[in-house]
Order: C-alpha cells, then structure tokens, then sequence
C-alpha cells in the first residue's frame, strides 16, 4: 500500500482509500497530515484510528467514493474523474452537477469512473454498489505515447540543431524580403517543413525541445521555426495526412510573418506593452496575411493560420473575434502551438516557463481559449513532463526529462543530478521510469526559476551553449 500526497487538491490517498482532509475532526487531521507528511511507512487502518478517527467505519463513510459514470446524477459533487486529466472533458473537478449536460459530457468521453464527494452533494442511492470497494482499487493503465521513434533524442538532437539553424537562416530571409516590401519567397519553407517532418518522425521531440531554447533577441524566428515543429508534431498526432502535416508546417513557420512590419522597438520592447503598442502588435496577423496575398504558391491553410492564429474559442481573440465553429482546426492547432512556445520561451521582459507547468497551465485556460480535444492530442504529442521538464522524484532527488516513454505519459527517463536531501548536485544518472524494476515515480513539478541552475538545459540536451 503506498501513500500518495496529493496537496494542491488537498486529497490523500492511502493505496485503497481516499480521504477528503477537510471531512475530518480538525485535530485528527492535523495529526492525519503530519503523519502522511512526515511518515514513510504505510499508515495502517489501527493507526488511523488512534489518530483520532473513531472506527473503520466512519472513515468509509466520509470517504470519497468512485460510481461508475452511470450512476451520477445532478446534485452529486464530481470529486475527481478516474484516470488522465487529459481525459477530463471539464479541465476541472470539484463541482456540484448542475446540468444534465455535464454528465452527457461525461459519458461522451472514454471516462468509466469518477470520485464523488457525498459530504458535498447527493450520494449514490442505497442498495447501489461503488465502482470499486475500498480496498480493490486497481492501478490506472498508463497510456502509450502515440508516436513511435526511429532514434533517441540524444541521437537526433546533433542534425535537429543544424535543422533548427538552416530554418532560422530561411525564416529571417522572408522577414527581410517582407520588411523590404518585396513578395515573399516561401518556395525554401516547403524543404525545411520536409526536414523538420523528418527529424520529428526518426525522435518525435528532439526537434522540438531544441526549437524551445532561443534566446530573447532571435525569439521571433526560432518561434516561427518552433511552432511549424509543434504543428507538424501535432498534425501527425492527429493523424492528418501527409499533404496536409506540410500544409500545417508551413503555416507555422510563416504564422507571425506579419511581425516583419511591426516596429522593432515595439517588437523588442524589454518591458510591457502600453494599450497603444497592444494595438499595433494586434495588427500582425492582418498585415501577414495581406504580405502573404501578394506572394505566389501560398496555400489557403497557410492563409487561414496567419490571419486567425489569435482567435480564441470564445470570441474573444483577433482579429476578427471569431467562436469556436468559426475557427478552422489549422488555427486551432496553430493557436496551441503558438501560445506552448510563447510562454516556454525566453523573453526580453521573462524567462521561459517550464514546460510541464506551462502544460498545466494551459489546461487551466483551455475552456474558451483552446479546443480541448486538439489540446489533449497536443499533451499526448508532447508527454505530460515534456524534455526539459525539471521534476522531483520520489527519492527526494531532482532530475530533468530527457526522453519520453512509449507505454507511458507518466514515466519517462529522467537524469538526475541534485539531491534535496543533502541539497547538492550528484553524479547525473538516467533513469528510466518505464522499467518494470524501477521503483521512482515523478512525485511533482519543480520550478527552475526557484532552483536556478543555469546549466539546465545542458544538463538534458548535452549540448554546450544552451
Ligand atoms: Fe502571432
């Protein structure tokens, strides 16, 4: 029996039992807490009760309790649904069923069981039986990677760096010839998607961790290149066919074209925007696609994802505010992508955000911003700890994604190199959480901007000057 700690849910899982804290006696939970905070052992049923929950049985009766999807009724509080969040057609738990329409969402997804809360809303009527007894509950199959490798990050790692370069070279010659006024020639971007494609099928994340790491002062074209990547990655996730992966491509690497007439010192600006350089920024898109009309063999797709790349699901994006059936699925995807390499990437007023917590948090804004369904299959492209994610172990030793798993989004190798422990650095290791003898599993998420080590991204890619 194993004791998980969830803390920003507050919910504790004992193995066979979980147990909402706020539903214990204060004081029992206090001592309940400390004792899964500062304990390494299984807490056993006897223990729980000398901590002040009075029998076996009240503990049941307080804890949450997993139905199957069938039994849920309005009234009943989702607790939490059972297996990825990534299946969550809510991006959220912990409310009271309002409308018969969330549990037709609910059943419309692949999600069998879920956690209700009868402290907070309707139980399960007498005499019906929960999904699975305390005590049965099984471990959640780990979801297999939908993409398969040729070589290993490492392996491809050296040839995407000189791919990421020859499309940084091709991007800022197409943002010269748009800053001079002249058409565009985008007839190179047709042999660099093919190469980015090719890169990404031998080690679907090489290329694209690569792309990640740019500095402040060439952001705008290695994020044309990076966000063509993460298209192509994501096409070929939702399985688009060949033709229509390279449409995608290059409409990811000529999205932000229309930055090219956008003032420098707007552009770079190292600090935040007044409402009147947000409004010459916003132009972008329109400016990019009129640059793109006075250019010959650009295809609608292309057309479509530079103008509406910015559109939100609400309305609420530009330029032309249109709603979810409105937008195409290219300016969907194109939307993912380009916020993902926004926000993970170095900026002259921010450093890049982690890439796992900048994962976490676009889940957070998916209802309205994002499709939620393209955003799944952006998760499962990328791993739920992409590379380049700094993590902690249950070991208590801090490590950085080197690669993913193709049997699960959960485990994939880590090398690690800091104990907090003895809080210093260790000989790196790899450690290959997939392997059925390993007894690690990632406990949380660590910020690097807390942690600061400036060789990070060395550490993972194991090349200089990153
Ligand atoms: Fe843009």
């Amino acid at each position: 029996m194993c004791i998980v700690v969830q803390a920003d849910s507050a919910v504790i899982s004992l193995g066979e039992f979980k147990i909402a804290p706020v539903c214990l006696r204060e004081e029992a939970r206090h001592a309940f807490e400390r004792s899964v905070w500062t304990n390494r052992e299984p807490i056993t049923p006897r223990q729980r009760v000398r901590l002040g929950i009075d029998t076996i049985t009240t503990l049941r009766n307080i804890m949450l309790k997993k139905i199957n999807v069938n039994q849920l009724i309005v009234g009943m509080y989702l607790h939490e649904v059972c297996g990825s969040w990534m299946e969550n057609p809510f991006w959220k738990s912990g409310f009271i069923i309002t409308d018969p329409k969330e549990i037709q969402k609910i059943l419309a997804s692949s999600i069998s069981d879920v956690w209700i809360d009868n402290a907070k809303g309707f139980d399960i009527s007498s005499g019906e039986s929960v999904a699975d007894e305390p005590g049965s509950a099984q471990d959640e199959k780990p979801e297999a990677l939908p993409q398969t490798k040729t070589v290993s990050v490492a392996d491809e790692l050296e040839r995407a760096a000189q791919i990421c370069a020859k499309s940084k070279r091709a991007v800022m010659a197409m943002f010269q010839e748009a800053r001079m006024g002249a058409a565009v020639n985008t007839a190179d971007a047709q042999k660099l998607v093919e190469d980015i494609s090719d890169s990404i099928n031998r080690s679907p994340n090489a290329l694209i961790s690569l792309a990640r790491l740019k500095s402040a002062d060439d952001y705008t074209y290695m994020h044309s290149v990076a966000v063509c990547a993460l298209m192509v990655a994501l096409s070929k996730c939702l399985h688009l066919d060949k033709a229509q992966t390279r449409s995608a491509g290059i409409a990811g690497l000529l999205h932000d074209l229309g930055k090219a007439v956008i003032p420098l010192e707007i552009l770079g600006k190292p600090g935040k925007l007044t409402d009147e350089e947000f409004t010459v920024i916003k132009t972008h898109p329109k400016e990019g696609h009129q640059l793109l009309l006075s250019s010959s063999g650009v295809d609608d797709i292309a057309l479509d994802v530079v103008l509406h790349h910015h559109e939100k699901t609400d309305g609420s994006g530009f330029p032309e505010g249109l709603k979810d059936s409105e937008i195409t699925l290219y300016a969907k995807i194109g939307a993912i992508c380009d916020v993902y390499d926004a926000i993970t990437s170095n900026r002259p007023y921010k450093a890049g955000w982690d890439p796992s917590e900048s994962l976490r948090k676009m889940a957070e804004w998916t209802h309205g911003h994002f499709d939620p369904k393209i955003f799944q299959a952006f998760v499962k492209s990328l791993g739920i700890y992409p590379i380049g994610s700094l993590v902690r172990l249950s070991s208590g030793r801090l490590g950085i994604v080197i690669e993913q798993s193709e049997h699960s989004l959960l485990q994939p190798s880590i090398k690690v190199f800091y104990s907090t422990y003895a809080n210093v650095r260790i000989p790196p290791e790899i450690i290959d959480l997939s392997r059925k003898s390993c007894k690690e599993k990632i406990v949380g998420r660590e910020d690097p901007a807390i942690w600061n080590f400036p060789d990070l991204n060395e550490i993972w890619s194991g090349l200089k000057g990153y």
